[in-house]
């Protein structure tokens, strides 16, 4: 049987039970249209759920509970000792053989709003690449281009927007042309919201006629995997895995046959890659095992003892930085969905642009409301088998996160040179340096030219003897 639908009486009277009246203050000068959107918007909220997030992440701050018995993390190293290198290569050629029988999809999760980068419209549209410029978007469809070509494979690419920023991307890719990609196969779909709320509990409206929600983390893409249909499109196109990433990370490997391998030999269920920390107070979430399980502490949750521990050779006892890349099993995200796919809440605190009681927009200039979200990482512990990849960051991490300064596109630009030079030399290119050892040219190298060191050698023949201060670019 449908579920019936409040009525405009119930909602007053349900918006009274839960002090929200004020949602309906402009109600009355609305014309229909708009008024049955904000009915809508209401009949949405979970107001089984609320009372308990004011409660716990309003006004008490952040519940988090940290537990103190955490143990470092077992990984698989970027640098394997023998016995662990053929593994490796029995973990590579598992994985390209997956890719090849089309059971691995991309997943890039792109529904954030940007707002550290300050960048007009989605991340994914930033132009980042050192010569063309070529935008997050097209750096990575390229790049499956380019995965495609080489294992000859169908890849589906799912691409997670927002309400904010769903429109703006689909127009981006029609403009595009898909960028050459198989319209088919370039598949997006949207994460839920969540209200935004004063600092006393109440909800804001972001205008006369609508809630202020925002994008509920990127660890809603769990939930709106399943509620969007994609679940059953893995399911229908034979898909096993998903090869999850952040828009903003242009070095990333989109699709990484070793850790694809791994995941699979070993029977994980989600899997994670990893980079040593740069110092005991980096910014990245902390692997960490509790109660057996492999669990993601974020940062500014690790004591500062726990940050600086060390192990007897001078190593950190916490020393694995989670970098956002994962391998979902999909039959795992399916059994999330079947239990609820309940996440832990995280609060932040900040400026919401909102309307006051008399109506006005305000554009405060202090933090002003409480966020709530999901972290993807949060699924970690769920998972029965849990396996972590180190990698290097120069080779495979690079985020655009800040306008300036650290993280910024200035530095994801250097490191995109750099790796690039990298790889030419690895095959024995010559590359003039600087004096301080940086590259002495602005190299660019498109996906289609290589994914990796190993895509160089075969190509010598197409590469011109590097002068400094030239750029060059490779396709
Ligand atoms: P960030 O944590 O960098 O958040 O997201 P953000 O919203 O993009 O940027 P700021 O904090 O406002 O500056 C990391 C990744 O998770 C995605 C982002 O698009 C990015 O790929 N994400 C984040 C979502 O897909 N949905 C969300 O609700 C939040």
């Amino acid at each position: 049987m449908a579920k019936s639908k409040l009525n405009y009486l119930q909602i007053v009277k349900l918006l009274g039970k839960h002090h929200q009246q004020h949602l309906l203050a402009f109600y009355d000068q609305l014309d229909s249209h708009q008024q049955n959107a904000l009915l809508d918007q209401i009949r949405e909220l979970d107001f089984k759920a609320i009372p308990g997030w004011i409660e716990q992440y309003v006004l008490n701050g952040s519940p988090m509970v940290v537990p103190t018995e955490l143990e470092p993390a077992p990984y698989y190293p970027a640098r394997p000792d023998k016995a662990l290198a053929a593994q490796y290569d029995k973990a590579r050629m598992r994985g390209e053989e997956l890719i090849r029988t089309g059971k691995v999809a991309a997943f890039v999760v792109a529904g954030g709003q940007g707002t550290r980068l300050g960048f007009d419209g989605p991340k994914g549209n930033f132009p980042i690449s050192p010569i063309r410029k070529k935008t997050l978007f097209h750096l990575f469809a390229e790049m499956i281009a380019a995965t495609v070509a080489k294992y000859g494979a169908a890849i589906p690419w799912y691409i997670m927007t927002s309400p904010q920023n769903h429109q703006a991307t689909l127009d981006i890719f029609e403009s595009e042309g898909y960028y050459g990609l198989n319209k088919a196969d370039v598949c997006f779909f949207q994460q839920g919201t969540l209200p935004m709320f004063d600092l006393s509990g109440k909800i804001l409206l972001a205008h006369q006629s609508a809630i202020a929600t925002g994008p509920d983390g990127h660890g809603g893409s769990l939930k709106a995997l399943h509620v969007s249909g994609v679940l059953k499109d893995l399911k229908r196109r034979g898909i096993e895995y998903l090869s999850y990433w952040q828009i903003d990370n242009p070095l990333v490997k989109i699709l990484d046959p070793l850790f694809i391998g791994l995941h699979d030999l070993d029977g994980a269920e989600m899997s994670s890659k990893t980079l040593i920390k740069a110092h005991p107070l980096e910014k990245v979430g902390n692997f960490c095992v509790v109660d057996g399980r492999v669990n993601v502490i974020e940062y500014s949750d690790l004591s500062d003892e726990q940050a600086h521990r060390k192990n007897l050779d001078g190593t950190l006892t916490f020393e694995l930085g989670s970098i956002a890349i994962h391998i979902l099993s999909s039959s795992f995200v399916e059994q999330l969905n079947a239990k609820g796919c309940g996440l832990p809440l995280h609060r932040a605190v900040k400026k919401i642009a909102y309307i006051d009681e008399r109506g006005n927009p305000i554009q405060p200039d202090k933090p002003n409301a409480v966020k709530l979200e999901t972290f993807i990482f949060d699924a970690l512990p769920l998972a029965n088998k849990s396996i972590i990849l180190e990698i290097l960051r120069s080779e495979e991490f690079a985020p655009v996160k800040n306008a300036s300064g650290a993280d910024s596109p200035e530095v994801t630009h250097r490191m995109m040179i750099e790796r690039a030079a990298t790889w030419l030399q690895s095959a024995g290119v010559a590359v003039p340096r600087k004096a301080d050892g940086s590259p002495d040219a602005t190299i660019e190298i498109a996906p289609s030219f290589a994914l990796g060191p190993e895509d160089i050698a075969a190509k010598l023949d197409r590469i011109p003897p590097l002068s400094p201060g030239e750029s060059v670019y490779l396709e």
